[in-house]
């Protein structure tokens, strides 16, 4: 087992510092916490397999994400509620997301607007709850999408998630940060949206794959993909990428992991589409073993937040800058000159 890791120590910076309620939602899994353990380990039990003679003069990170190059493949989830870890939420992660050239995920719960992420300079995709009162839903894709997003992040892994993760919608949390998913629509438009309008749709099916690019004109990344037949469903609904994520272990305690459930879905889906992955990356090495799986670029969560939490925008820079130098070097001790060189068999299970 691995001991204490700098991450660890930024969370627990993060923690000494944050609401008790705050830290535990930022902190929390499903059932047992099995699927976050599980996640965590997934990437560790991963062996790489080096190789020799190519040109490592000069080493390539970069990576094109549904249209955009990204001068890192490590990018960063949309996660809800950065205004609890810093009141301006997003704007911070934005910079050092902009700073370090990757991309930024902007959650359906974001307690800031679009326009002020915009500002940050960082590429974005919008991610996207749908609603109950999918009109709610169209405003905020047709805003995002004015002020810029790159793509639609679709998230199809929640329907059980207030019941699984504690905390979620607790009583005690200031209205500021309850109101985080209004805050891009119009006081007329959430009031004309009935009691239940604003809650997670739960009667999703493929089609609204199909909606949503037809709505925005943007490419979409269906998120929360854990199996080669929903991989399939995605794609021939209109998908332009998967995400494979247990939502960090917050969906179902005894899911499956993340790096399990990749090879299947690159083997169903990887010559037609963008697959990308997420849930529990923490290091360099694990982002290479995710590349050589087969994924284009890596999202990565609760150290983001954690960074967020206890430095800013510089403490997500360092989270950022660590994670891409880990990445740089492990390249380099792979023998490898390019994140592109990256191959299935350049890993393997611990023995
Ligand atoms: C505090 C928190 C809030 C999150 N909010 C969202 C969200 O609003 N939308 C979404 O699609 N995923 C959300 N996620 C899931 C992340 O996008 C991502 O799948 C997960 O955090 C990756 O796992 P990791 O934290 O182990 O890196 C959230 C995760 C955390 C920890």
């Amino acid at each position: 087992m691995v001991g204490v890791t700098w991450v660890d120590e930024i969370s627990a910076r993060a923690d000494a510092l944050l609401p008790d309620y705050v830290a535990a939602y930022f902190r929390g899994s499903a059932g047992g916490g099995e699927c976050l353990r599980e996640g965590l380990a997934a990437w560790e039990d991963l062996r790489l397999r080096p190789s020799v003679l190519h040109d490592t003069s000069t080493l390539r990170t970069e990576v094109e994400v549904l249209g955009t190059r990204v001068r890192t493949p490590v990018l960063v989830a949309p996660m809800a509620q950065q205004v609890a870890a810093q009141p301006e939420g997003e704007v911070l992660t934005g910079r050092a997301v902009a700073e370090h050239g990757s991309l930024l995920g902007l959650s359906t719960n974001t307690g800031v607007h679009f326009e002020d992420v915009a500002a940050t300079g960082a590429p974005w995709w919008y991610q996207v709850y749908v609603m109950q009162d999918r009109s709610l839903t169209q405003r905020l894709v047709e805003r995002a999408t004015a002020a810029g997003a790159r793509a639609l992040t679709l998230t199809v892994d929640t329907t059980a998630l207030a019941p699984a993760l504690p905390g979620i919608e607790p009583t005690e949390w200031p209205d500021t940060y309850r109101k985080a998913r209004v805050v891009n629509l119009t006081p007329e438009e959430v009031e004309a949206s009935g009691p239940h309008g604003l809650r997670s749709a739960e009667d999703l099916t493929p089609d609204v794959i199909g909606w949503l690019r037809e709505l925005s004109g943007l490419p979409v990344a269906v998120k929360g993909v854990l199996t080669a037949r929903d991989a399939r469903r995605c794609v021939d609904a209109g998908a332009d990428a998967v995400i494979v994520s247990t939502h960090g272990g917050r969906r179902l305690g005894t899911s499956v992991t993340s790096a399990a459930a990749l090879p299947e879905v690159v083997a169903e889906v990887g010559t037609e589409v963008e697959v990308h992955v997420d849930s529990g990356i923490r290091a360099g090495h694990h982002v290479v073993a995710a590349l050589a799986l087969g994924a284009r670029a890596v999202h990565v969560g609760r150290p983001v937040m954690w960074g967020l939490a206890s430095g800013g925008a510089e403490g997500v820079s360092a989270v950022l800058g660590r994670l891409n130098e880990e990445l740089v070097t492990t390249l380099r001790q792979m023998g490898l000159g390019d994140v592109a060189d990256l191959r299935p068999g350049d890993v393997t299970r611990r023995p």
